[in-house]
């Protein structure tokens, strides 16, 4: 039988009659989970959240628990700030959006909670610019929010205050990253910050301890209080607990957005049962699985993953794309990662020349320039890749990619710099026998040829 979704932040979304507006929210239960939280103390809610081992789900896959353990409210003499990273840029994800559109109370009921545990007084939504409606959504619930009493002075009646800001994003990938994000809600170009020293959590918001959490993470919050951060911890596995979202692209009969609980299924369950297989029944080619800047991984590519046993020893087992389970660790065990949860899956039809193509001409144009790795390598491999698609490619190409990925990763700011290298890194490395067609025999991809006059810059030839 197949998997079956579970769905907790998903609950009510899509079901019938269901609507964003406060008095549906509050004829399903909306808001009695703030309501308990605001009878325990703060710090008795953090508790929790750390044995959730509830793991971020904006990327990164980061504790929640420790990251709020950063942050001590009552040894900071300046405020602390809370942000919903609400900016959703990375491609192949298109989850957040559900919840803002479709659920914003579920979004505004995790928020507070996490605002109350952690003595937040002033929170901001970062909505990604183009989310237009989203925003707009954000802004009608917050007025209902306030206007029932659980946003607002003396919150339900308690000693606690809370305002909550929605802040329309600049529109560029990099607004996404926390301290770029950060920058722009101060008002300036989203240039990120360098940690150390400008952790969020000590140099945050206007240089003061800040929490930015995506919006499925602050969603999770309720239902830890509701259930518990032990019996949270129950759905899942050790360390990838709750359930997540994953929005599946490309070529599958029903593409689309699920909830299942981190690693109860397979990939191969989730393309062939959940998703109805490869588009017209060709085979599979690759799947990137956690936003464009995850590793691709190849079909018919074997995987040695080690995993624990109950019994707390170590095995290792060797396994094909499609068996390995969606969950942070067994996707990080494999050479990529769980990520944004944006699944993006390609078939034997695909020239996956063309699709690093697509990806380096994503990242030259949301670099945002300050490195100088980032800034000149991204568009050098945009150069590359769009002159072997074009096929004026140079036999050293493949190479030069991977030289020019080589050094940006790990040399940068920001997690862009790895975000741009691990595509072209994994593609060159997975598919040599394309890169070097493309290459050798100057074969162009049949909507590119010609495309792109030969640009063989000195020094792009001498690397
Ligand atoms: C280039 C870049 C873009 C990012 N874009 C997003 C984004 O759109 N949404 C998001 O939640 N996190 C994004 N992140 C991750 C954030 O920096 C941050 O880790 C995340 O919001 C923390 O939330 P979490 O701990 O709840 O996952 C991005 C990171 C990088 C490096
Ligand atoms: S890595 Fe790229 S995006 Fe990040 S700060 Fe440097 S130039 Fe900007």
């Amino acid at each position: 039988m197949p998997v079956q979704e579970r769905r907790l932040i998903l609950a009510n979304i899509d079901r019938d009659g269901y609507t964003p507006d406060i008095d549906c929210y509050l004829r399903n239960g909306g808001y009695a989970d703030l309501k308990k939280a605001l009878t325990l103390d703060g710090p008795a809610i953090v508790a929790e959240v750390k044995t959730s081992q509830l793991r971020g789900r904006g990327g990164a896959g980061f504790s929640c628990g420790m990251k709020w353990g950063f942050i001590d409210p009552k040894k900071n003499t300046k405020p602390v700030y809370l942000i919903c990273n609400a900016d959703e840029s990375e491609p192949g994800t298109f989850k957040d959006r559900q919840i803002i559109y479709k659920d914003p109370h579920q979004l505004l009921e995790g928020m507070i909670i996490a605002c109350y545990a952690n003595n937040v007084h002033l929170a901001y939504i970062y909505i990604r610019g183009e989310f237009v409606l989203g925003a707009q959504i954000l802004e009608k619930a917050i007025a209902e929010a306030k206007t029932e009493g659980f946003l607002g002075k003396a919150i339900n009646g308690t000693g606690y205050d809370l305002e909550i800001y929605v802040h329309r994003g600049a529109g560029a990938y990099i607004c996404g990253e926390e301290t770029g994000l950060i920058e722009s809600l101060e008002g300036k170009r989203a240039y990120p910050r360098i940690k150390p020293p400008y952790f969020p959590a000590v140099l945050g918001l206007y240089m003061c301890p800040t929490i930015v959490n995506n919006v499925e993470t602050l969603c999770n919050i309720k239902h830890i209080v509701r259930m518990g951060g032990a019996e949270f911890a129950k759905i899942g596995k050790p360390n990838n607990t709750g359930t997540r979202l994953l929005c599946v692209s490309g070529d599958v009969e029903k593409p689309g957005y699920f909830e299942f609980e981190v690693g109860a299924l397979t990939m191969g369950e989730l393309i062939n049962d959940v998703c109805g297989g490869i588009k017209g029944g060709r085979k599979l080619k690759a799947i990137i699985p956690g936003g464009s800047s995850a590793k691709v991984l190849r079909a018919g590519e074997r995987y040695k993953i080690k995993s624990k046993k109950p019994d707390g020893t170590m095995e290792e087992k060797e396994i094909g794309l499609l068996d390995i389970t969606l969950d942070f660790d067994t996707l990080a065990a494999a050479g990529s990662m769980a990520g944004s949860g944006g699944i993006i899956v390609m078939d034997e039809t695909r020239d996956m020349v063309e699709c690093l193509a697509n990806i380096n001409t994503f990242y030259a144009h949301e670099s945002c320039g300050q490195c100088t790795p980032c800034r000149e390598g991204s568009l050098w491999m945009k150069k590359v890749t769009d002159r072997l698609v074009a096929g004026e490619g140079l036999p050293g190409d493949p190479k030069l990619l991977k030289t020019v990925a080589d050094n940006i990763a790990g040399r940068t700011i920001c997690a862009f710099g790895e975000a741009c290298a691990w595509p072209v890194q994994s593609f060159v490395a997975k598919f040599p026998e394309e890169f070097a067609k493309h290459a050798e025999g100057k074969v162009a991809t049949a909507a590119r040829k010609g495309t792109v006059a030969q640009e063989p810059s000195k020094a792009m030839e001498a690397a």
